[in-house]
């Protein structure tokens, strides 16, 4: 397979020997599809403030951009759970590692995650505000790997639903590194450790 040219974006957001990326979604297309999500969601709710809700922390740029781009009353929080440390396969379990600051009883909620995959963090945190009491809960995600899921959840609006693979940029990671990606990427590990060398 001939190499791909490495994009600034890419040798910016500090390419390691033995990593390389193929952009899956340039941030351009990002930027267009979360308008049209921001109207979606605006469009169900004119009236209501909006509260988000982060899942720390791939969500940083997509509910920030996000949160600009909706109109009227909006206010967020941010939650934190376990992930997927080191790794590109999920473990299984879903630990609660930081709480909301405010109570979101009587409120219209609106979850916003970077990605969904097997769709165990989803269901954890949908049965966990449930029983808060939100006057309504919704769910955004950029991303969906419909193909991964073993527990039956779905989100109300999609950013862009992608095939199986790991994607890193634009707020997800791997090993902590590649958030600052502007594109949605994927990542790839090479036999030939070559692709970092300028
Ligand atoms: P789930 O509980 O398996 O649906 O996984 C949700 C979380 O796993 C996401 O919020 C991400 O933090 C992480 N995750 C799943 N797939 C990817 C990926 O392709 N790249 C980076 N993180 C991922």
């Amino acid at each position: 397979m001939p190499k791909q040219p490495k994009s600034r974006s890419v040798v910016r957001a500090g390419l390691r020997s033995g990593e390389s990326v193929r952009v899956l979604i340039p941030h351009a297309r990002v930027t267009s599809r979360l308008k049209q999500l921001a109207r979606e969601i605006r469009r169900d709710f004119p009236k209501d403030r909006l509260h988000l809700i982060g899942v720390l922390k791939g969500c940083v740029f997509f509910l920030a951009d996000l949160a600009r781009e909706l109109g009227g009353e909006v206010s967020f929080d941010f939650m934190a759970v376990s992930s997927y440390g080191k790794g590109t396969a999920s473990t299984g379990e879903v630990k609660l590692i930081k709480d909301l600051d405010v109570s979101i009883e009587g409120k219209t909620i609106i979850v916003v995650e970077d990605i969904l995959d097997t769709g165990l963090t989803l269901k954890y945190l949908l049965r966990l505000f449930e029983q808060r009491k939100p006057k309504d809960l919704r769910v955004v995600v950029l991303l969906d790997k419909v193909d991964r899921r073993i527990v039956d959840v779905r989100a109300d609006y999609i950013g862009f639903t992608i095939p199986n693979e790991f994607v890193v940029g634009y707020g997800l990671d791997f090993d902590e590194r590649y958030r600052n990606l502007g594109d949605v990427c994927v990542l790839q590990f090479d036999s030939h450790a070559t692709e970092e060398s300028e």
